[in-house]
């Protein structure tokens, strides 16, 4: 006997959970709780508008009904549900691009090879694909796209526990380093308007224009890899790129920022912590999506203080945030 009936029970849930994303990226992907947000519909009205199979559609509805995510209606009807608003595209934070990063063959592909990872050390999706995931999205824009939108989305959600955490008044100048759609940038000069700042990323997808236009005479947009050189500034903006990457990479990344960096400046690395027991789990299956989607880890305080050393820099203090990223305060080794 393994367990008990529950515990069965709940390792068996655990062991088809796929079967649960995969409906949610559907559900996401046909922006089922936006067309419930105006009130409830029946299965072949969604069908009509979502352009899907009327039969096919209800099945799901009813999959995502018993767990919660939407409610079937005596009259036959489905509304959507404190969860089911999650994936609405209109409330702040949602989660529905997150949904929708597993519209994509190439992902489940990478996932399959999870145990090839195991084994070997190495990154799945570049096992799978030939190439790593940056170059293979800049010939997928669709999931380009999606990857930039659930990146602003989770970023939403924290940029003002960063922004508040630290004290910019000493900068004039700061780069956010990988920074995509700027958001994390955008959150900061709003807080800060003395600051000038740049967002840089690869060309396919740095923001070219910030979202608030009132922000447009402090903002610069720079494309570009950070492996070559990153633009100069008093401060950088680290946030959720580290992880991305193996530590060698991680090190060319910050020697390009210490290199960048004016006299008495500073390094914000921005991730969560392996070592902050009440993120743990969050943290560690963000590692092994780190392990086969770009290649890289998460790490704890101590690991990024290696890499930091590495690369000429040393651990000033961590900042922890209202949130669960903590802010890793580099500045030039002595
Ligand atoms: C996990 S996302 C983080 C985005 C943003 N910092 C945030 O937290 O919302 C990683 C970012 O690194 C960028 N990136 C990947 N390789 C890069 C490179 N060689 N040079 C510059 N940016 C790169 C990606 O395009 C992506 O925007």
């Amino acid at each position: 006997m393994i367990a008990t009936m529950s515990e069965r029970a709940r390792l068996r849930e655990m062991i088809t959970g796929f079967r649960l994303s995969a409906a949610l990226n559907v559900a996401a992907d046909l922006a089922i709780s936006d067309h419930l947000a105006d009130g409830p519909r029946t299965p072949e009205a969604l069908a009509e508008v979502a352009g899907a199979d009327p039969d096919t559609l209800h099945r799901l509805l009813h999959a995502l009904a018993t767990v919660g995510v939407y409610e079937e209606r005596p009259d036959g009807t489905y509304a959507t549900t404190a969860l089911g608003d999650g994936l609405r595209s209109d409330v702040p934070g949602t989660l529905r691009p997150l949904a929708r990063t597993l519209n994509s063959p190439a992902l489940w592909a990478a996932y399959g090879n999870l145990g090839h990872s195991v084994r070997t050390g190495e990154n799945a999706f570049r096992a799978t694909h030939g190439v790593d995931a940056w170059t293979w999205r800049a010939g997928h824009p669709a999931e380009n796209e999606i990857f930039n939108q659930n990146m602003t989305a989770l970023t939403s959600v924290i940029a003002g526990a960063v922004a508040q955490s630290y004290d910019f008044s000493a900068l004039s100048t700061v780069v956010d380093v990988g920074g995509g759609q700027g958001l994390l940038l955008e959150t900061v000069l709003g807080r800060y308007p003395h600051l000038v700042g740049t967002v840089f990323d690869l060309d396919h997808v740095v923001a070219r224009r910030p979202a608030s236009a009132e922000l447009a005479p402090r903002w610069r947009s720079v494309s570009g890899s950070f492996f070559e050189r990153v633009p100069e500034a008093d401060g950088y903006l680290v946030k959720s790129i580290l992880h991305d990457w193996p530590d060698e990479e991680c090190v060319r990344i910050l020697k390009g920022c210490r290199r960048g960096m004016s006299p008495g400046g500073v390094v914000l690395v921005v991730e969560r912590l392996l070592d902050r027991p009440a993120d743990e789990a969050e943290t560690a299956f963000s590692d092994l999506n780190m392990l086969v989607m770009p290649g890289g880890r998460e790490r704890s305080e101590q690991q990024y203080a290696v890499l930091l050393e590495a690369a000429g820099l040393r651990l000033a203090r961590v900042i922890d945030t209202p949130s669960p990223m903590a802010i890793l305060e580099a500045r030039e080794s002595a």
